[in-house]
């Protein structure tokens, strides 16, 4: 039986790396996408090396653009074996200097879009009784950090998400994974929205952070590395509920776990503001 893989925001980055390599296991794979003029270069490549890949149109922000992909892969290959949730991006800015909409769309897409792509995948891997649903959280699902409120929370809300639909999915033979990538080098840092009002108080530490984050976002991960990642878990046969990848991830994850709260947080403000 072929089985099917499905990837959101497969146009670059992490989703791209990982379409490509979840369709080099043998799955077909539908590399989706918001707008699929971007899929030229991953369409490219499958055919060069001869992989079943197809792009598919996938707003995750948009229920109709869901459904419709869903109900396509469904009519034609009758099963979901693997949900990588994605898309997202991020929402740079100190918490008086967002918007409300600029923070409602941030979770529009990092988490209502995972939301409603999951349960339009759930039903078909429920009736099969079996599926992995990944879940694209970060290290900011872990932990806070300034001038990223938004972006944080849409994560935070991620990996609760994620924790729940383990216990609500493992009776149907559904697994949930969670990966937590550190700074990687993608397009991430240039799709960023970033917010800082003209009369800001916190015109310094933005600027800092901003500039920081894009300079470890030049030397970042390369996601190559993700998706390796996310392979791995799927052929694990006892797949742990959550994998960090990144050097500096595992750096913030160990020290958070060795430290109290406290202590934690002047770690941050020690790397950040010295
Ligand atoms: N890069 C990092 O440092 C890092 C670290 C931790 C976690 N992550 C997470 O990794 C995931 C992938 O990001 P990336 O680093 O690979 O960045 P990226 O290169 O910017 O890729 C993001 C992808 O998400 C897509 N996307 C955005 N909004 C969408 C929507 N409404 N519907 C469908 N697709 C949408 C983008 O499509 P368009 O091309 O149309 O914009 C693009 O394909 C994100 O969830 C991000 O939060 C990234």
């Amino acid at each position: 039986m072929e089985k099917v893989a499905i990837v959101t925001g497969s146009s670059s980055g992490i989703g791209f790396e990982t379409a490509l390599d979840l369709a080099r296991e043998g799955y077909f794979t539908y590399a989706t996408m918001r707008n699929t003029k971007k899929g030229e270069a991953i369409k490219e490549i499958a055919k060069k090396e001869n992989l079943k890949l197809e792009t598919l149109e996938l707003d995750v922000d948009k229920e109709d653009s869901v459904k419709n992909a869903i109900n396509k892969i469904v009519k034609e290959k009758g099963r979901i074996d693997i949900l990588v949730n994605n898309a997202g991006y991020g929402l740079f800015g100190c918490l008086e200097d967002i918007s409300m909409e600029e923070l409602k769309a941030q979770f529009e897409t990092n988490f209502f879009g995972v939301v409603r792509v999951s349960q339009a995948a759930i039903p078909v891997m429920r009736k099969q009784k079996s599926g992995i649903i990944v879940n694209v959280s970060s290290v900011a699902g872990r932990i806070g950090f300034p001038v990223s409120p938004g972006y944080i929370s849409s994560k935070f809300a991620i990996e609760g998400l994620s924790e729940s639909m383990r216990y609500e999915l493992s009776p149907f033979g559904i697994n949930v994974i969670i990966i937590e990538p550190g700074v990687i080098k993608t397009n991430f840092m240039s799709s960023t929205k970033k917010s800082l009002k003209s009369d800001s108080a916190y015109k310094d530490i933005t600027n800092k952070v901003i500039m920081g984050i894009t300079m470890m976002s030049e030397m970042g991960t390369p996601p190559k590395e993700v998706a390796t990642t996310i392979i791995k878990a799927i052929k694990s046969e006892n797949p742990l509920p959550r994998y960090t990848v990144g050097n500096d991830a595992i750096m913030f994850l160990e020290a958070k776990k060795n430290k109290t709260d406290l202590e934690f947080e002047n770690y941050i403000k020690k790397e950040l503001f010295s």
